[in-house]
């Protein structure tokens, strides 16, 4: 498998094979990184990190996924440099090429990271749109598959907006390697059709199914996965949490859905979370709609099916993987 020199912008980009490779070798640097084995392949090469969003996970595990290959890392933020306000992305790209092996982009549109990646000479890897997460979904499908031993035909459930980065990226994953992908939510949240009709393309060759179900019960029977992300995302206004609010209320995951899903069920989130008072927004959003919690409660959060925290120690391994592939 040579994936040197691509991007990785969209996981519609990359075949079954391809995805598969990428987790292959994630759970190879995995295994080295927890036995200390070194892997600093890489030295002497640099990357650059732009985040024209906040982010914990993502910035972390480029950086230090970055040291562990032997590379150098340099984190750029739109307030702290030129990018958007005083110098295009075509430019920027140009730049950067210059001086960096590979650059990482997050931010709003798609068509920023694409754009950057027209006109970069190095690879450019997505850390986040409006539109996709692809690196989570690799982090989510390595976890899934240490827990269960297989991804094909893990029955997966994502409660909640279903349109956006995480919902979009998450059913393409499914259709690619198998998966029997479900989208609960009412149906103004459910994927574009058009992304709907790619996916079910996909499907047909890899056996997974995909389907869209406005009752949270019917939805999660016998499920293996249930998944949820935040309501509103980074970059949405404000006013959107009424309306959120009231219509994602009865998807929030709480026990009564993981108790009727099974045993089996784990509970996954991408993070971070609103479940419980203790950041300021979900303390100031908790007050204001009288909540405890917003998409998950406390309770399903912390519990034994929880796996989220392992699922965020694997973007580390994941993305490590996505930059040795693409740039050795
Ligand atoms: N899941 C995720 O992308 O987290 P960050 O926003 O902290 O990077
Ligand atoms: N949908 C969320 C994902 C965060 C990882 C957001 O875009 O804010």
């Amino acid at each position: 498998m040579n994936l040197k020199g691509r991007d990785f912008l969209t996981l519609l980009d990359y075949t079954p094979q391809e995805i598969e490779y990428l987790l292959d070798l994630a759970a190879e640097l995995k295994a080295k990184k927890k036995a200390g084995i070194l892997h600093d392949t890489l030295r002497g090469k640099n990357v650059a990190l732009i985040f024209e969003k906040t982010s914990t996970r993502t910035r972390s595990s480029f950086e230090v996924a970055a040291h562990d290959l032997g590379m150098g890392s340099t984190y750029l933020d739109s307030s702290a440099s030129q990018i958007g306000k005083k110098e295009s992305i075509a430019d920027t790209a140009r730049v950067l090429s210059r001086m960096f092996d590979g650059i990482e982009y997050r931010g709003y549109g798609q068509e920023k990271v694409e754009e950057l990646a027209k006109f970069a000479d190095v690879p450019v890897w997505n850390g986040l749109t409006n539109e996709y997460h692809p690196t989570q979904i690799l982090a989510d499908f390595l976890t899934i598959r240490e827990h269960f031993g297989k991804l094909k035909d893990i029955r997966f459930v994502y409660m909640g907006d279903a349109r956006y980065n995480m919902g979009n990226s998450l059913m393409i994953g499914c259709a690619k390697l198998g998966l029997h992908f479900t989208a609960c939510s009412p149906a103004k949240y459910f994927p574009d059709d058009a992304l709907i009709e790619q996916c079910r393309e996909i499907a047909k060759d890899t056996g997974a199914t995909l389907s869209f179900e406005e009752d949270p019960l019917k939805a999660v029977e016998n499920a293996d996965v249930i998944y949820t992300d935040i309501w509103v995302s980074m970059g949405e206004p404000i006013e959107a949490w009424e309306e959120r609010v009231h219509d994602l209320l009865p998807y929030q995951v709480n026990k009564k859905l993981m108790d009727h899903a099974g045993q089996q069920c784990i509970f996954m989130h991408c993070l971070p979370s609103y479940h419980d008072h203790k950041t300021q927004v979900g303390k100031e959003m908790g007050e204001r709609f009288g909540l405890d919690a917003f998409e998950v409660t406390d309770e399903v959060f912390e519990s034994e099916a929880s796996v989220v925290f392992k699922e965020a120690e694997n973007r580390m391994h994941t993305i490590k993987a996505v930059m040795l592939a693409t740039l050795a």
